[in-house]
């Protein structure tokens, strides 16, 4: 048995021995959590702040507490701050520190438990990392509307099962990108607001003894609401054990990384040879170490290839608290290095994909001449019919058949002769080649969310307004 763990700080009287180093190096959490220094810190000054109201600490310890901390943050700051994994976490480092340099921080832990702290700690590091998220979710949506901007004449053809369906604009494609990370956006802004709830002040799991003024806490913390009155937890059993605000997190950005993950697909599956419709930038694509000919997407493909992780992330934190009964157990340590992950992870590939659309361009030749496949039309050519008055199951029948006589006679379905049309149905008129004009046949698509020209070029007039509107 070694002893670790020395200062007054880290063990009570109760143990005559610390932990054996097998036990103590399985069950720091220093090696990752020290990356809460900042909201820890942040958390006992605050506290601090209102043990001096309470009458607990005197202005001076007070002062005394915040010169400590202020030194110590600078040397965390600079590096050269010791972290000692015999202290076994974030909290017991900062504190037992402080209290070696001034006496008074023997006061700081009063009313307080690791447990609310390391509660305290990850709601402020999480109420951040979703205003993080934000900003980088906002700037793929801007790359990409950029990316549709530059793009605006652009056809191509619009799949459903990966079989070619109706023709759109390149830009109504994009946009249908910036609608999923709209919809993450509020994710996070919801998983923000349910993080943003105080729980300073439950102590272990049932409070204190002590006069606490725990609205105070929260207040000096920036848990409000948005009339700025404090948001504390109503339940001190709750307020130790809740990780539900982690989860919703996660949630979040598990759906994030699968957005990302499909259109890092479609970017991958429009690079090939065979769609051949993108250029992406060199600077976002790696060659082979064999074959010299090879550019390959590896920022869309390690994007798709994490989306794993954060997936993974979420079960795990699910089955993390699947089993546990009330309230803190040790193994909500396990938590921190998931969403950690995650959030670095998801914001990666958020940037990178950013960055890549910026330096992606379509080919719109290849695009258009896949675009011009006459059959795209032929549900154009089932609603001319019913313009005429045909029910659309009959229409639907019909142009069927004219697409199998064109595949029968090896001719493209614009090929179709009139008398070959009627001979399917007299309802066709020497009128149906129009059907075939694909500036037409986009103007046509007119009402609202369809990828018609006015309404695409509406819908994105409206996304740069809204962008450019929005708060980085
Ligand atoms: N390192 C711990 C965690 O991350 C802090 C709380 C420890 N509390 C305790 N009673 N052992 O959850």
């Amino acid at each position: 048995m070694s002893r670790a763990g020395s200062s007054v700080v880290s063990r009570s009287g109760r143990f005559a021995s610390g932990p054996a180093a097998t036990v103590a190096a399985f069950s720091e959490s220093i090696s990752f959590d020290w990356r809460l220094w900042r909201q820890d810190i942040r958390g006992s000054l605050a506290h601090a702040a209102m043990l001096r109201r309470i009458g607990i600490l005197t202005a001076a310890e007070l002062k005394a507490i915040q010169r400590g901390f202020r030194e110590i943050a600078a040397e965390i700051e600079a590096g050269t701050f010791e972290w000692k994994p015999a202290l076994e976490d974030v909290h017991m480092n900062l504190e037992a520190e402080l209290t070696r340099r001034v006496p008074a921080g023997a006061r700081l832990h009063t009313g307080r438990s690791r447990n609310d702290q390391v509660a305290v700690d990850i709601r402020l590091w999480l109420r951040d990392e979703c205003e993080g998220v934000r900003a980088d979710v906002l700037q793929l949506q801007r790359a990409l509307v950029g990316f549709a901007r530059r793009h605006v004449e652009v056809l191509l053809p619009g799949y459903t099962h990966l079989q070619r369906g109706q023709p759109v604009y390149l830009a109504h494609h994009c946009l249908a990108y910036v609608e999923m990370l709209e919809r993450d956006l509020g994710r996070f802004a919801d998983a923000r607001e349910r993080a943003n709830v105080c729980p300073l002040g439950s102590g272990a799991l049932a409070g204190s003894t002590l006069p606490l003024d725990r609205e105070y806490v929260a207040r000096e913390l920036g848990f409000v609401d948005s009339r700025g009155k404090a948001r504390v937890t109503a339940n001190s059993m709750d307020g130790v054990s809740d990780r539900d605000f982690l989860v919703e997190f996660a949630a979040a950005a598990a759906l994030t990384a699968v957005h990302l993950s499909r259109l890092a697909e479609d970017l991958i599956l429009w690079a090939t040879s065979e769609f051949n419709f993108i250029k992406i930038a060199d600077a976002y694509t790696t060659g082979s170490s064999l074959m010299p000919q090879k550019k390959n997407p590896d920022v869309a493909e390690l994007t798709r290839g994490k989306t794993g992780r954060v997936v993974g992330n979420l079960m795990s934190l699910l089955t993390l608290l699947k089993g546990l009964p009330m309230t803190y157990n040790r193994d909500l340590q396990e938590d921190k290095e998931r969403v950690f992950d995650t959030a670095d992870t998801v914001r990666a590939c958020l940037r990178l994909m950013a960055g890549m659309v910026d330096h992606t361009t379509a080919k719109a030749v290849n695009c258009r001449a896949a675009a011009e496949d006459p059959q795209l039309l032929a549900t154009d050519l089932a609603d001319y019919l019913v313009r005429r008055g045909v029910p659309f199951r009959q229409a639907h029948h019909w142009v069927g058949a004219v697409v199998g006589l064109a595949e029968a006679s090896g001719k493209p379905l614009n090929a179709v002769t009139l008398s070959e049309f009627q001979s399917i149905s007299p309802e066709f008129g020497a009128d149906v080649v129009d059907v075939f004009d694909l500036n037409q046949a986009m103007d046509r698509r007119q009402s609202i969310g369809a990828p018609g020209t006015a309404q695409v070029s509406r819908q994105l007039k409206a996304w740069e307004r809204r962008l450019k509107a929005a708060k980085r």
